[in-house]
């Protein structure tokens, strides 16, 4: 018997995750998704993965430019991960800055990695991204606050009891 998509996401929904915003930019527009799918790949070289959904407007502008950015969401950006959990989602209110490949990068979050793009393979319904990381950056928050936004079957989450 095949596995049930549905069963597969509802058991994999109880593997806790950060939330981060994978960025991008393109033709003069920039571009956000938000993504649970990063991992850590490689320490030499420092590699980092991300898979993106097939379609996705955010991996044309990384396939485009190549190079893109992983913004760590801390606990109170819950709505700027719903903006860029929405094809529509634009940069319009959202404070950031642009580093000098290009890359948005958000203000507030807790750190940022910076990559050019190694490569693409097929991964099913998704296009597995791997990164080669050229920059990081540490948390760009005024306070001392490190709570980071977490997603845990089908919601957010924080460190705090919610
Ligand atoms: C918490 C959370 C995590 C997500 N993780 C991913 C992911 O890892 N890969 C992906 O393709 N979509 C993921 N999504 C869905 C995308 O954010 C959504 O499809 C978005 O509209 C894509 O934007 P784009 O088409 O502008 O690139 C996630 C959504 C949420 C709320």
């Amino acid at each position: 018997m095949p596995v049930d998509p549905l069963e597969y996401r509802q058991i994999f929904g109880g593997f806790a995750t950060g939330v981060t915003v994978v960025t991008a930019s393109h033709a003069g527009v920039s571009y956000g998704m938000t993504a649970n799918s990063v991992t850590s790949l490689s320490l030499e070289p420092c590699l980092l993965l991300v898979c993106f959904i097939r379609g996705s407007q955010t991996l044309i502008a990384v396939k485009e430019a190549g190079w893109f950015g992983v913004n760590i969401l801390h606990a109170d950006q819950e709505d700027i991960s719903n903006t860029f959990a929405r094809t529509t989602g634009t940069f319009d209110e959202v404070a950031h800055t642009v580093d000098p490949h290009g890359v948005p990068i958000l203000d507030g979050s807790l750190g940022h990695i910076v990559c050019r793009l190694s490569s693409v393979t097929d991964g099913g319904d998704h296009e597995i991204v791997v990164g080669e990381v050229v920059d990081t950056g540490p948390s760009t928050r005024a306070d001392t606050d490190d709570s980071p936004l977490l997603f845990f079957r089908g919601k957010y989450r924080s460190m705090e009891t919610r």
